[in-house]
């Protein structure tokens, strides 16, 4: 049989509150035209992010029942820690409220002022805990994954040579670590492949630097690996992502993607005097070692995840859904990051919108389109995001304008996404109606939150 179907019954409903095009039109202008500042009721299908927001399986909802809520040794706490160590070979777990309590942590102690950073391309909140603690964050996405419409097995690979000229440059005492994101959420989702991390492990250990992974979408980039590079097709996902975490002498992870939960990370390291003083930093923040951040109940949810998301029906439904709907937008012109990504497809906003210059932001007027037209949320990841001012205040725009359709998992059903292809279309149809816009308010720091814009006419 040709049709891939939900591997799963759906047992308990959350209705969904249907607005009308006009009532939307007044909710996102008292929105200041940020869908962040629109109300969840007011939405009808969010694909603001695939973060936090996915069905908990029956199993993982009879964990809530199981948990431990002991301070100190729970039960659930050594469920926890023997999963994640069974999957990362890491010796030491330390559990978190979520991925960026995790990087904070981590850059408090192995950051700080002239200490470089590098990653395939930092997560806006990586980037933001890295700069926080002083050092610098540097990007090294390779040169097919600056092009949106190159078709590509693994564009969210590193550019190891850049990365060695770099290393060369700045010397290996001022970098502590080297990240991977998998897969690269910011590059459009798109998968690393094993030998990517296999060989930039390999380069760093000659200067003695540290490999971790941001690991958030570590069974979408195994099952990618299984389904692209040869060798793997016969391997399982759970076998396929301890080979890539094998190569990591780190792990930072947010349990709100992968782990199939609603709150929830982890930091696991090797390394005994950095898990030490880690441990020191989560008592004075987050909590007792044996908790972090999180209940018992968490915990055992977390677990039972993490053996859930690497099941090969629900992968195979997970990136073929995505797939989906990345394909039908193609196949009506639609112009798109691709291939489709693990999590999310990226509209990409400057060939939507030519008309539309990066200092209008088109992404944001094709966010604030789909939502009039349709109650779909999504969100800009452009020069709203990650926008900088030049000294005579004229922006510095980044190279992708694009617009993130994340797709939460397990929630959302194929006639769903039917109704977000109708409504992207039917969007595109009218695009040359679409107009730009300005910020009139903006904070100091992730100014896409709480921005507030202005229509141009
Ligand atoms: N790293 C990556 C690659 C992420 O995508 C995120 C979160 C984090 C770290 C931080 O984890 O939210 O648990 O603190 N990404 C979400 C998103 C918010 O919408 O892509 P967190």
């Amino acid at each position: 049989m040709k049709t891939i179907i939900e591997p799963f019954k759906i047992k308990s409903v959350e209705p969904i509150r249907f607005t009308s095009e006009e009532e939307r039109r007044s909710i996102l202008a008292e929105a200041h035209f940020n869908p962040f500042l629109v109300k969840a009721d007011d939405v009808l299908i969010d694909l603001l992010t695939d973060s936090g927001t996915s069905a908990m399986s029956a199993k993982q909802w009879a964990g809530i029942m199981e948990g431990d809520e002991s301070y100190a040794g729970a039960k659930s706490f050594f469920r926890f820690e023997r999963t994640v160590k069974e999957l990362t070979g890491m010796s030491f777990v330390i559990p978190t409220h979520q991925g960026r309590a995790a990087e904070k942590i981590l850059f408090s102690i192995i950051g700080g002022k002239g200490k470089f950073i590098p990653n395939n391309t930092h997560f806006d909140t990586t980037r933001a805990n890295v700069e926080f603690s002083g050092a610098e964050a540097v990007d090294f996405m390779t040169e097919e994954g600056r092009h949106p419409e190159v078709e590509a097995d693994f564009k969210g690979n590193m550019d190891i040579a850049a990365l060695e000229s770099f290393i060369r440059d700045k010397g290996a005492a001022n970098i502590p670590a080297c990240f991977i994101t998998v897969t690269n959420n910011s590059g459009g989702g798109q998968p690393v492949s094993m030998a990517n991390i296999r060989d930039t492990k390999a380069m760093l250990s000659r200067y003695g630097i540290p490999l971790f992974l941001d690991a958030c979408r570590f069974a979408e980039n195994a099952y990618f690996i299984k389904l692209r590079e040869p060798g793997y097709a016969d391997r399982s996902p759970k076998e396929i992502a301890q080979e890539m975490f094998s190569y990591a002498d780190g792990v930072t992870m947010s349990a709100k993607k992968d782990a199939i939960v609603n709150m929830g990370g982890f930091l696991a390291l090797n390394d005994e005097s950095i898990a030490a003083q880690a441990r020191t930093l989560l008592i004075i923040t987050e909590g007792f070692p044996t908790y972090g951040g999180l209940a018992g109940r968490d915990l055992e949810a977390i677990a039972q995840g993490l053996e859930e998301v690497l099941d090969e029906h629900y992968l195979k439904y997970r990136i073929r859904s995505v797939a989906y709907l990345g394909d039908k937008l193609t196949a009506a012109g639609v112009p798109i990051l691709r291939p489709p990504g693990g999590h999310a497809v990226y509209i990409d906003a400057k060939r939507f919108l030519p008309h539309v210059p990066p200092n209008e932001y088109p992404g944001q007027s094709v966010v604030c389109d789909l939502y009039v037209r349709g109650g779909i949320r999504s969100v800009e990841i452009g020069s709203v995001m990650f926008g900088k001012y030049a000294t005579d205040g004229s922006l510095i725009s980044p190279p992708l304008e694009l617009v993130r359709l994340a797709i939460p998992r397990r929630v959302y059903t194929q006639s769903h996404i039917d109704y977000v292809v109708e409504v992207v279309i039917d969007s595109f149809k009218h695009r040359e109606r679409l107009r730009g816009y300005a910020i009139t308010f903006e904070a100091p720091a992730l100014r896409h939150f709480t921005a507030h814009f202005r229509r141009l006419s």
